[in-house]
């Protein structure tokens, strides 16, 4: 909660109680931010509420609470409008004096959580031998958006990379390995992933279409389960082959995570069914080992159970996850969980969860939670394709998203008859096109579909990367043509305003601390991106509008004034950027 919002709370606390008694003590102010700026900059509804259990007039009961009411140390006299709502308009000395304690703290007046928190994020988690798809990617960028701004406020973040590196498709592939590339166990170095997933489709089609392939098949995943040797040696090797092509869209992407893979848990499955069979929770259903949870039905409206152990003795999907549940809360100590993937994970994630909580195995403390996302889809809503019909690769969207931006640079740079070397110009077009990608994966309400556009997302203006790349650029400029280091502006300089737009934009900024706590609790990256869309706006206004607000032309101490709204916007850019995963050019 920000401090404004807090010292209305408390204040408004104290005014319910002396207009109404200590038995309203504790009542909910319902204090909001204002939808629209004509009803001032916070609005406080517990008025209706209060009126309806007094049975008294909600207008009578807002001004006998107003009348109570001392907050004119931060608000202009509260307004009472409609049925009862009691409105505040914060002071511009007010706003004044919090600016400059944004500017005088290096994290913008962002503090670390009160508790920090043990917090394990499971993301991107691509399947070992198939393609990383777009659902990873999205997967990816979510996951370390809301890893950054966890770690941002102080917790302690353990970014876990949960690939699916074991289950019985590895017994086709080891085969198949075998029998078409015999070389690749004696030599290292002798498939890279491209191969892999072809081979993954050569083996698929030789275990659909041959009954003894598909038979031997299952005795290599035997084999492997058992540890022999040679199979652990083979599937090790398919596994780092799919790293390093993992790793190479990581780099892209400055993404940092630890792999612990499926495979990791194995020594813990035996227990988690065992130990559900003790609390009682086992049901053995058509020779599966299985948890009936309430509220699962299937189409038919029967019983969805979730199945621990398969009827020939195998563990699965779930298995592992109850697996790393429990490793997760008792080996590394997590206090919240989170684990994002698409939304049609929903189901398998839920029952976990309840079949976890209903073995006691997730403590009052701990709080597990996934976090959906929707698909990624093509230019009229169908599957991503290239033009050739292909499924997308995702080197080779990052690959379009860079070229294209350098073309729209090339082009830019002769209209404008500028001249930049070619280190700079493939510099910024890869922090561009990058950042374009992440964005608009970002921006986007996770929960719902979006179609995914080239040409959208690399727009200059809108809610876009570069439109946001280029704000942050303009106050540098400033800062260059004035030859001015904002570093030495000094905490203390009074802030002035002389209009509407210099307050608007100071109010925005004084926004960033109240949206980082809500992404640190709802984890909707959208609302950063749409925080940092309108900062850029208000920016723009202000700057835009030259003659009312001259910056470096002004006179002091109106100069230094405007020139800390640049910093403060820029640092405020900066930082939210950062917390995208973006980083940001100081000139474009
Ligand atoms: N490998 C899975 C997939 O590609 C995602 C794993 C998500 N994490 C988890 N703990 N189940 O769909």
């Amino acid at each position: 909660m920000n401090s404004t919002l807090a010292y209305l709370t408390t204040q408004l606390d104290r005014a319910i109680v002396a207009a109404l008694g200590e038995d309203y003590a504790g009542t909910d102010p319902l204090l909001v931010l204002s939808s629209n700026p004509k009803f001032g900059d916070y609005q406080a509804n517990m008025a209706m509420g209060l009126a309806k259990k007094i049975g008294q007039q909600p207008r009578a009961i807002a001004q006998s609470i107003v009348d109570n009411l001392d907050v004119a140390a931060v608000c202009e006299p509260p307004q009472i409008a409609g049925p009862g709502f009691i409105n505040f308009t914060v002071k511009p000395s007010h706003l004044a004096t919090q600016l400059q304690a944004m500017q005088a703290d290096s994290r913008l007046g962002v503090p670390v959580a009160d508790k920090p928190q043990r917090v394990i994020v499971d993301f991107s988690s691509p399947n070992i031998a198939k393609e990383m798809h777009v659902g990873h990617l999205r997967s990816t960028i979510l996951g370390d958006c809301i890893a950054r701004v966890l770690e941002f406020r102080g917790h302690d973040v353990l970014r876990l990379n949960h690939v699916g590196d074991w289950g019985t498709q590895f017994g086709m592939l080891i085969l198949y390995l075998r029998e078409a590339y015999p070389q690749a166990l004696t030599t290292a170095d002798a498939l890279d992933l491209g191969d892999i997933v072809v081979l993954y489709q050569q083996a698929k089609k030789r275990f659909d279409e041959d009954p003894e392939f598909k038979e031997a098949a299952r005795q290599e995943v035997v084999k492997l389960q058992a540890k022999d040797p040679e199979s652990i040696k083979a599937w090790k090797l398919l596994c780092e082959q799919s790293r390093r092509e993992f790793q190479v869209i990581y780099d892209r992407l400055h993404v940092n995570l630890a792999e612990r893979g499926e495979s990791f848990y194995n020594p813990y499955l035996a227990a988690v069914v065992e130990d559900l069979k003790v609390t009682g929770l086992l049901v053995e259903s058509d020779g599966a080992q299985c948890v009936f949870v309430p509220g699962f039905t299937n189409r038919d409206g029967d019983p969805l159970p979730l199945i621990v152990q398969k009827t020939d003795g195998g563990y699965n999907y779930a298995t592992t996850d109850l697996a790393a549940i429990r490793y997760r809360i008792q080996t590394d100590k997590a206090e919240r969980i989170i684990y994002i993937t698409d939304a049609g994970q929903a189901d398998h994630f839920a029952q976990v969860f309840q079949v976890a909580k209903s073995a006691n195995w997730i403590p009052e403390n701990v709080e597990v939670s996934h976090v959906p996302f929707g698909l990624v889809l093509g230019e009229g809503g169908k599957k991503i394709k290239t033009r050739d019909g292909e499924s997308v690769k995702l080197k080779e969207l990052l690959d379009e998203a860079v070229d294209r931006f350098r073309n729209d640079l090339e082009a830019r740079l002769v209209t404008e008859s500028r001249e930049e070397t070619p280190e700079f110009i493939d510099n910024s077009a890869n922090v561009v096109g990058i950042s374009a990608v992440k964005y608009s994966d970002l921006s986007q309400n996770r929960t719902s579909n979006y179609i995914f556009s080239f040409d959208k997302m690399l727009a200059l203006q809108g809610n876009t990367a570069p439109y946001m790349m280029y704000a942050y650029v303009r106050p540098q400029g400033i800062s260059r043509r004035g030859n001015i280091d904002y570093d030495s502006l000094g905490d203390n300089a009074p802030i002035i305003f002389t209009g509407e737009l210099e307050i608007n934009l100071a109010k925005h900024l004084l926004q960033l601390e109240p949206i980082i706590t809500e992404i640190e609790r709802d984890l909707l990256p959208n609302r950063l991106c749409q925080y940092l869309f309108e900062l850029s706006q208000k920016f723009n206004q202000f700057y835009d509008d030259k003659k009312k607000y001259p910056i470096l032309e002004a006179e002091e101490p109106l100069r230094t004034s405007r020139l800390i709204l640049c910093h403060l916007t820029a640092k405020a850019l900066k930082l939210g950027l950062d917390l995208l995963g973006i980083s940001v050019l100081e000139r474009m």
